[in-house]
């Protein structure tokens, strides 16, 4: 049987009002600049009681800079810019500069920039060659950039003194580890790194060697966006797993590795990987959209519409809508994919229908990617490593913030116990 609080000695009694227990403390209040208003946890712990807030939906774990999310509004934006404004006026590695530095760069500062990105010996190491050809075949290259992130703790300096260098490095060297997975996944030989190259048109090359798609404006373009619109989101799943782990003064790239870990699951990054499997899966069983509509609906059935719903949207995704616009022109450009059509067919069914309308469950930025990066001829294991490459800047920026920040502290959360009261063995 479970204890409440008011058994707990020293914790005070909580009065009853409508039926529900409460407490009555004086809470410090802290004003964000835009958002919510938090009140201060340890001055209810001091009243003896812990937040209780599984999914931590409602617990702001840190003070941050970086990305403002308005989810009511569907409104995303990075520094203060709106991502759809920079989506459209500047490439992935201002974006990075933006959300690492906290400012786009001046004419100079990006040549810099760039110098410094390109300058990173790590995507050439000669590690990678035995590293990736030791990956038993069938591992996905999300595991393949867990265990290439990991190992870059000893290719390069690492620890808060050389956080620039090493994000610098992992810029540089994502899209590489990327291509390397993707090689991999084809059982094809690596292509060699080019960093004189532009950083798209390199990934792409390395990806797709001397295929149309890797010089087509059309596909460049379309990938650039979709780094930039990946390129943070505040505190999502991976992002909060990448400070708690270096909330213990690991290393920046095993936080790194344990964040692409997080970013894996389907309910998360994975999600990309996921919506076009279920799309296929539904195509194969004869592309009933109602009974899979249905299926979702059931609270008996655990599957889920993947690529619909989101922790903090009450709306539509202020990326997808920009995604969905590069997808129609994408798949129009590459051979016709039902995908597409089915995928129109069912946020139309979902966006009509009572239970997401009552949920407020939209297509969210997974919902649409995946099929870019089909059309633009990825495998669907690598749909996660790409989103992973975008995330790259807002992994960059998040540990810097954190390893800086005036309260930091080890991330070490309660728990409400409830197992056994205390006993004595009986033998
Ligand atoms: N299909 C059907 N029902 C859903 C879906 C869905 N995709 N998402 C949520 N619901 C329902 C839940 O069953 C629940 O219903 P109930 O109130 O009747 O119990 C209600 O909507 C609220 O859902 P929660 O699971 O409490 O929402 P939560 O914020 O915890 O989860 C999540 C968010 C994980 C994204 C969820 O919507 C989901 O599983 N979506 C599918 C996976 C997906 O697309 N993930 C990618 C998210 S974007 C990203 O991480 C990059």
């Amino acid at each position: 049987m479970s204890r409440t609080a008011h058994e707990t000695p020293g914790v005070p009694e909580p009065r009853t009002a409508a039926g529900k227990n409460v407490v009555q403390a004086e809470l410090a209040v802290s004003e964000p600049v835009m958002g919510r208003p938090a009140v201060a946890a340890a001055d209810l712990a001091r009243e003896g009681y812990l937040v209780y807030d599984p999914g931590l939906a409602d617990t702001a774990i840190c003070r941050s800079e970086i990305t403002y999310i308005d989810g009511d509004a569907g409104i995303l934006l990075y520094r203060g810019y709106p991502a759809q404004q920079v989506a459209e006026k500047c490439t992935f590695l201002q974006t990075a500069h933006l959300l690492t530095t906290g400012e786009l760069p001046t004419g100079a500062q990006e040549e810099r920039w760039l110098a410094r990105i390109a300058a990173s010996t790590l995507p050439a190491n000669p590690v990678w060659g035995p590293l990736f050809d030791a990956m038993p075949a069938g591992t996905h290259p999300m595991a393949m950039l867990a265990a290439a992130t990991s190992v870059m703790t000893s290719l390069a300096p690492d620890g808060a003194s050389a956080i620039e260098q090493a994000g610098f490095d992992l810029l540089a060297t994502m899209p590489a580890l990327a291509a390397h997975a993707f090689a991999r996944v084809e059982d094809r030989p690596r292509r060699p790194y080019d960093p004189s190259a532009g950083y798209v048109e390199n990934f792409l090359h390395m990806c797709f060697g001397d295929s149309p798609v890797a010089t087509d404006p059309a596909m460049v373009h379309a990938l650039e966006t979709l780094l930039v619109l990946h390129a943070d989101h505040e505190q999502n799943c991976s992002t909060a797993t990448l400070r708690l782990v270096s909330s213990s003064n690991a290393g920046f790239f095993s936080s790194v590795s344990a964040a692409l870990s997080a970013l894996w699951g389907p309910l998360h990054g994975g999600a990309n990987q996921a919506v076009i499997e279920m799309l296929q899966a539904i195509r194969d069983d004869g592309g009933d959209l109602g009974k899979y509509v249905a299926k979702a609906k059931d609270r008996n059935d655990p599957f889920r519409l993947m690529g619909f719903g989101h922790r903090v949207y009450r709306t539509f995704d202020a990326r997808a809508r920009v995604i969905r616009e590069v997808a129609r022109e994408v798949c129009g450009k590459a051979a016709h994919d039902p995908l597409l059509d089915m995928a129109l067919e069912l946020e139309e069914i979902a966006r009509n229908d009572e239970f997401f309308l009552e949920r407020k469950l939209y297509p969210n930025v997974d919902f649409y990617s995946g099929l870019i990066y089909r059309a633009m001829g990825f495998p669907v294991e690598m749909f996660t490593a790409l989103f992973a490459v975008g995330r790259a800047p807002g992994w960059i920026a998040h540990w810097t913030e954190a390893a800086t920040a005036p309260e930091r502290r080890i991330g070490r959360p309660a728990q409400l116990y409830t197992g056994p009261a205390t006993r004595d063995l009986q033998f």
